[in-house]
């Protein structure tokens, strides 16, 4: 009787700290075994050739997701999540997206249902706060915290789900208290409506015109204030999609002065510029995302801030709208800037497109490529050791990923539902061929063998604000001070 269910032999196994030859011997759904010359398998995979990476965590992505305009993501949880496992991804954190006047439970309640029956990968949520009052953050929050949610996401910027500082306050203070990380939408809101009021005036509606309507220095702004609101109550913070040079040295000074500040960017503002949104006609409305795409010389400084750790994740912010009335386009045809959904497509190709820049083009190497797509956000996200990584213990997520292997990428629908790919064209070097999910292939050469409803909800205790005792930490009390240099 063999003592692995699978042994997947032969290939190199890539962690973010080692990169050696080893068989892997899995046995319920979890790696039990990392060495040499394993004994056989019930199944045997066959990795010589190949690299065997952790399984990649998506920390950002909205899936089937209800948006404050009242339109909802182009895919559902079946085909966002068979987009991620093609791509190479077994884990990902979506959204409850709560919306003013509703409640959380409820809407975290149907979240869960829809992720139940269609998800193919696993999954955690962060819970988006727009509207919280008291009776959400007391009564609430409390129990979803116990069902194992441990991040809030709250918006500093669009109508109907932007928050004030008091309220941004508030919920600081409901995550201090339980122990989560609140990730931070930060740009800054009166700019925005500002700037784009005046351009829409003056007839500048074209696409490109959503670049400057979002100005750096708003996001600059918003992070420095959300940073600041934090450290007034000593509570981490996510910010998330860090897209200029200026937002990242930002976070690396507040870093520097030992704020509890960590920052997450973006496939696109790695690998796409504000140039997309120059073409002829409606066409960039494709790559209309916000923060905006910026410019190569902040490319440079978003990759130089990841190097050095300022910045600690690669998420997709995967928000995907058609090209059409039910997306892009719901305003008609020839829409302004101002009118076109925010967001595009990115959980398959995050882990394809991101290789080919750090890995076959040579920046950064295999291993940070592994840290930053899947050990770092499971770690802050509360997920490693389970996920993220390669080790005793660990659930088997394992990519089989082939690195020769070249794709072009072709313009065409892919299985999400966006009905485009804003990569398209491009050639990459290094493809996913063999995706498993806790040891069942998910997909193999290629070919999706996951099913809705095989992904499972991870609850979790909290990221790096978790407080190790299980005790929740103090509820934030001005008297004792806890904020000292900032008062
Ligand atoms: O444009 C984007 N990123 N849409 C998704 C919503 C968000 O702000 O993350
Ligand atoms: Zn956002
Ligand atoms: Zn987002």
């Amino acid at each position: 009787m063999s003592p692995f269910d699978l042994v997947i032999r032969g290939g190199t196994v890539v962690t973010a700290t080692d990169l050696y030859a080893a068989d892997i011997g899995v046995r319920d759904g979890r790696i039990v075994a990392i060495g040499e010359d394993l004994p056989a398998g019930r199944e045997e995979l066959d990795a010589r050739g190949l690299l065997v990476l952790p399984g990649g965590v998506d920390s950002h992505c909205h899936i089937e997701q209800l948006a404050a305009t009242g339109l909802v993501n182009a895919d559902t949880f079946e085909t966002a999540t068979a987009s991620a496992a093609l791509g190479g991804t077994t884990t990902v954190i979506p959204f409850v997206a709560q919306h003013v006047g509703t409640s959380l439970a409820a809407v975290a309640e149907d979240y869960h249902r829809r992720a139940e029956r269609g998800a193919i990968v696993d999954y955690a949520f962060h819970l988006i706060l727009a509207d919280p009052r008291p009776e959400i953050l007391k009564d609430e929050l409390p129990p979803l915290v116990r069902a194992g949610h441990a991040s809030l996401k709250v918006f500093l910027t669009y109508d109907r789900l932007v928050i004030d500082d008091e309220q941004l306050l508030d919920v600081l203070e409901a995550a201090r208290s339980h122990g989560l990380m609140v990730c931070v939408h930060a740009e800054n809101h009166g700019m925005i409506r500002w700037m784009g009021r005046r351009l829409v005036e003056r007839g500048f509606t074209h696409p490109r015109f959503h670049v400057p309507s979002h100005p750096r220095i708003g996001e600059v702004e918003a992070i420095h204030r959300a940073i600041a609101c934090a450290a007034l109550l000593d509570q981490p913070i996510m910010i998330f999609h860090v897209s200029t040079a200026e937002g990242a040295a930002t976070i690396h000074r507040a870093r520097g002065e030992g704020r509890k500040v960590w920052g997450e960017t973006c496939t696109q503002y790695l690998t796409l510029t504000s140039a997309e949104l120059d073409r002829p006609g409606i066409e960039g409305a494709k790559w209309i995302c916000s923060p905006p795409l910026r410019d190569p010389a902040d490319q440079e400084a978003l990759w130089w801030a990841l190097e050095v750790g300022t910045l600690q994740c690669v998420s997709s912010d995967h928000a995907p709208y058609r090209m059409d009335a039910t997306g892009k386009l719901a305003k008609g045809p020839n829409p302004s800037f101002k009118e076109i959904a925010n967001g595009m497509p990115g959980l398959e190709l995050r882990l394809p497109v991101l290789f080919d820049a750090m890995v076959s083009r040579g920046r950064l190497g295999l291993k940070k490529f592994v840290e930053l797509t899947a050990t770092a956000p499971a770690a802050i996200y509360g997920l490693h050791p389970r996920k993220g990584t390669i080790a005793p213990g660990s659930d088997a997520d394992l990519v089989l990923w082939d690195a020769e292997r070249k794709v072009t990428i072709e313009d065409a629908p892919r299985t999400d539902r966006a009905g485009y790919t804003p990569y398209a064209g491009r050639t990459v070097k290094g493809w996913p061929r063999h995706v498993l999910l806790r040891g069942r292939p998910i997909v193999r050469d290629g070919t999706l063998l996951g099913t809705p409803g095989e992904g499972r909800f991870l609850p979790r205790r909290g990221g790096w604000a978790a407080v190790p005792t299980g005790r929740p930490a103090p509820e934030f009390d001005p008297a004792r001070n806890f904020g000292a240099r900032l008062w």
